[in-house]
């Protein structure tokens, strides 16, 4: 008997747990959550690896490589 309420217990907590988290808002577009450092941290690893040399110091290509993101992956 005792087994059974615990069963029953269990289901009720998650039941709750769904109840409680499976409400999405579709209304509210996401905000743009990239900081400025963690641009300016890419952008160090851009330079640093060397990625520079070819694509240009912000990705507007060179003769030797395209601008980056202008096929925008279709390539
Ligand atoms: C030695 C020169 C060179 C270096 C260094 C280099 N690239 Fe490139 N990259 C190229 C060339 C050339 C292409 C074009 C390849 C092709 O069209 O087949 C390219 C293509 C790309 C593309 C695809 C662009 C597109 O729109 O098709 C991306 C993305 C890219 N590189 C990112 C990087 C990143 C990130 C780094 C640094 C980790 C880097 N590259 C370092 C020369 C370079």
């Amino acid at each position: 008997m005792s087994k059974q309420i615990g069963i029953a217990f269990v289901l009720i907590l998650m039941i709750a747990a769904c109840g409680g988290t499976a409400t999405i808002a579709p209304t509210s577009a996401p905000e743009p959550t990239a900081a400025v450092e963690t641009l300016t941290v890419g952008h160090q690893l851009f330079v640093t690896k060397g990625c520079a040399a070819c694509h240009g110091q912000v990705g507007e290509g060179s003769a030797i490589a395209p601008a980056l993101g202008a096929t925008q992956g279709t390539k």
